[in-house]
């Protein structure tokens, strides 16, 4: 497949953006070779410079659920556009979100806001405001955005003190951050049991997509988020869900619509901003008014709002019917099957999970689940770049990292899936190759 013209691209852009890219992932580090510079995208595919169709299995990291350039968000971005682009003052469509958010999710008002950094960060300084407590929990592998505070690393199951995670950000930032292990609820009672009245919140991802797709457990009849739901309300803390990534995609009302658990606060993000910048957070009333202009919590944003980001997600949110759903449920399944048996046919072990539709292929050996981080950092990255590579030189291209999720919308019709579907054997076989000799080095 040529790419003469997105390597050109590539050296043009890292002269003028340090590594060519506007963020990191997408300078195929993690998988090597050269980055495809999009031109265009419709549907299902993504056309790069060099004309390549490739069906896309990123979705914009999320928020494309319609598919690429849907009409009618198209048509509600034009209409908004044609109005004025930014007023820096309210309007009705702003309300409209903020209601068609709460009828989806537990969550009674909406503040509206650019990325899902800048919710993350927010509802960390609303959860801290509220409860006077300085403490924050997160878990290893949950990534909510590059807010300081939560770019820490990652600690063992029981509670440690969070270490920076990257140049820049400080100890003393991250000090009052403690960095558990998802689904260990040991590790939770402990850091409970040390730091309870301490701790402001616990923020996890509602089912955890940053390293790879890792459900939270049900163990006993009872899921992780409830019980992190409760532990929190036993020591006067918040539970923070953070839905930018799984809300009103992975189900209509994201992982809510899977184990109900009601959360204090919750973030959104990616779908509900149809492709353009747009996130919230939300939360009951009684916390929610300790915002201002309301309350004392300071939060602002000049383009909070903004009238055709807020015009592209109403849309979105609108164009997302159960129909929607259950296409990308039905498709998710049976690309599931397909590259369990693709990868079984080629002895490349391997493990499948799942949150809703969406989900993920951990090249793990020896476990039949994924349950952490430390579970998933054990798969092959090698592995997996063979396999992407193959992927894409037979036009789909899926993320380039082992640990993010494969996203469908509801434009990945019978051809686009059938050009996934032929092109796994292949990659497979790819896959296996770079197994082999992997076990050949050990
Ligand atoms: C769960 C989660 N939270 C927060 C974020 C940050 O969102 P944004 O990239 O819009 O800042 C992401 C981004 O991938 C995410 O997946």
């Amino acid at each position: 497949m040529d790419d003469r013209l997105s390597r050109a691209a590539f050296e043009r852009a890292r002269t003028v953006t340090p590594g060519g890219v506007n963020s990191p992932v997408r300078a195929f580090l993690a998988v090597g070779g050269s980055p495809r510079f999009i031109a265009r995208a419709h549907g299902p595919y993504l056309y790069d410079v060099d004309g390549n169709e490739l069906v896309d299995l990123i979705c914009s990291w999320g928020p494309m659920l319609l598919g690429h350039a849907h009409p009618g968000v198209l048509e509600a971005v034009n209409q908004a556009a044609a109005h004025g682009t930014s007023y820096g003052a309210p309007t009705l469509a702003e309300v409209d979100l903020a209601a068609a958010i709460i009828e989806r999710a537990p969550v009674e008002q909406v503040r509206l806001v650019n990325s899902g950094t800048e919710a993350t960060m927010s509802v960390l300084r609303l959860a801290r405001g509220i409860t006077g407590r300085d403490m924050v929990v997160k878990f290893a592998g949950c990534y909510h955005g590059h807010v300081d505070a939560l770019l820490a690393a990652a600690g063992s199951g029981v509670a440690t003190l969070a270490l920076p995670g990257t140049p820049g950000v400080t100890a003393a930032t991250t000090a009052d951050t403690l960095v558990l292990s998802y689904n260990d609820r040991a590790g939770v009672r402990e850091a409970f049991a040390r730091y309870g009245d301490r701790i402001a919140a616990v923020i996890t991802e509602a089912a955890a997509g940053n390293m790879g797709v890792i459900p939270p457990a049900v163990e006993d009849g009872i899921g992780f988020n409830a019980f992190l739901a409760q532990i929190c309300h036993d020591h006067g803390a918040l539970f923070v869900s953070d839905e930018v990534m799984t809300g009103f995609r992975i189900t209509r009302a994201g992982q809510y619509g899977i184990d109900g658990v009601v959360p204090d606060l919750m973030t959104f993000g990616k779908v509900m901003g149809g492709g353009f910048p747009a996130a919230a957070f939300a939360g009951r009333t009684d916390l929610m008014q300790h915002l201002a202009p309301v309350g004392g919590v300071y939060q602002a944003g000049t383009l909070s709002g903004n009238p055709v980001a807020t015009a592209a997600g109403l849309a979105t949110l609108d164009l997302a019917t159960p129909q929607v759903y259950a296409h990308i449920d039905r498709i998710s399944q049976t690309l599931r099957a397909e590259v369990t048996a693709a990868l079984a046919a080629a002895g490349v072990p391997h493990v499948v999970q799942a949150a809703g539709n969406l989900f993920s292929v951990f090249f793990v050996s020896g476990v039949d689940r994924v349950p952490d981080y430390a579970t998933a950092a054990g798969q092959s990255t090698q592995t997996y770049a063979a396999f992407f590579h193959a992927m894409l030189d037979q036009g789909v291209y899926l993320p380039p990292s082992a640990y993010e999720g494969w996203f469908l919308s509801a434009a990945h019709d019978d051809g686009a899936m059938e050009r996934i579907v032929s092109a796994l054997p292949t990659a497979a076989r790819a896959a296996a190759r770079a197994q082999s000799v992997l076990e050949g080095t050990r």
